[in-house]
């Protein structure tokens, strides 16, 4: 479970350097201002949100903690920040409403069968979801090598190569086992059963269901259904930002999918500039990739992004803790922001602009 959270496409480059091209950045500390009040809040799609890391969306969180998408969505509500949830999540749009009242989102694809599209956006109405979020760089699943290595199977079987993992992990393994059942929540109900062979069913359907033959019509199309703050995960070129915003998006989220889509495509901050500066207002930005402190998070600000999401950081704190470890994993990050803010020399999050980072030389 943990190579599979942990892990990306082939030989890893883009994930190293997601994280890695950070160190490529320093911050430029301005001193003797007053620092005595310090505001990490900031808005997201016209919401305020108490600081500006998001969660993204990460499909079957259930493998690391048997509370997955609940546990989740619930820390990230009393974090005051977005949850947004995968169409690949274990618990369903219905399941997460019900138990997280904060701001949430739907990230979805478009499907061969459009009518799941639809499905999905009235489902998404009705449980008064903030904002739909499109995927867009999964055209073909990424080759994760790490779990041809590891033997990961969905769902997780008890096999003889793996019977030492699962007796080393006993908590894990007993819960995994007494808690209800894994299955792909959002689209059961279109495959029937309950037991593995009809999850590996479900898995079977939703993978038949990605096109590609869907292309920016398809996604302005979609806009005009949802009617409402549209995001677009998976922007890594200026091309792609402004078809963005010539389709009527609200936010791009600049992105490789955790690395875990194209190996050897850059590292979302190196392309944020950029992207930002050809975009303007005229559309939201987000860095989503690579982020693991306080300091990834004022870099991205101060090179252009109103924000920042996060998939590794919180499931980390999901494997290790379930809702108090996601609770943590937050805590930490908001801690480092505040606390680098003052030493920075930036009161509130508007401050934080390009004057405060420079490319190391
Ligand atoms: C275990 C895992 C599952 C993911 N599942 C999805 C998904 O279902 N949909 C999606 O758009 N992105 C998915 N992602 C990508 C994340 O939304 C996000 O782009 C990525 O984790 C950001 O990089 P970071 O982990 O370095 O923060 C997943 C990432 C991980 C680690």
């Amino acid at each position: 479970m943990f190579h599979y959270m942990d892990g990306a496409s082939e030989d890893e480059v883009t994930l190293t350097r997601s994280c890695g091209s950070f160190d490529d950045y320093e911050l430029l500390p301005r001193y003797l201002t007053d620092v005595s009040e310090i505001d990490p809040s900031t808005t997201i799609l016209g919401e305020p949100i108490d600081f500006p890391v998001l969660c993204s969306p990460t499909g079957m969180s259930r493998l690391f903690h048997h509370d997955g998408e609940l546990a989740v969505s619930k820390a990230a509500a009393r974090a005051n920040t977005v949850y947004n949830l995968s169409t690949m999540g274990t618990y369903s749009i219905e399941d997460v409403a019900a138990e997280c009242d904060g701001l949430k989102w739907f990230q979805i694809y478009v499907f061969k069968d459009r009518g799941l599209v639809t499905e999905f956006i009235e489902r998404c109405k009705a449980a008064k979801y903030h904002a739909m979020c499109l995927t867009i760089d999964i055209t073909a699943f990424g080759n994760r090598e790490r779990d041809l290595r590891t033997g990961m199977t969905i769902p997780p079987k008890f096999s003889l190569a793996g019977w030492l993992d699962f007796a080393l992990h006993p908590l894990w393994s007993l819960n995994y086992v007494a808690n209800p059942p894994f299955s792909l929540s959002n689209v059961e109900h279109r495959v029937s059963g309950g037991s593995d062979d009809a999850v590996t069913t479900l898995v079977q359907y939703i993978s038949g269901q990605f096109d590609r033959s869907v292309t920016w019509d398809d996604a302005a199309k979609m806009v005009q259904e949802w009617g409402g703050p549209f995001v677009i995960k998976g922007v890594m070129t200026v091309h792609d930002a402004l078809k963005a915003v010539e389709i009527g998006a609200s936010a791009i989220m600049v992105s490789t999918h955790g690395g875990r889509q194209l190996d050897h495509t850059p590292a979302p901050i190196d392309v944020l500039p950029d992207i930002a500066a050809a975009v303007g207002n005229k559309i939201e930005v987000i860095l989503d990739g690579g982020i693991r402190r306080g300091t990834d998070v004022l870099k991205a600000l101060a090179l252009g992004a109103n924000a920042v999401s996060i998939g590794r950081g919180y499931l980390f704190g999901l494997g290790a803790a379930g809702e108090a470890g996601v609770d943590r994993a937050l805590g930490l990050l908001k801690e480092e922001i505040i606390r680098d803010m003052a030493i920075l020399g930036c009161r509130t999050i508007d401050e934080i602009n390009a004057d405060y980072v420079r490319r190391r030389p």
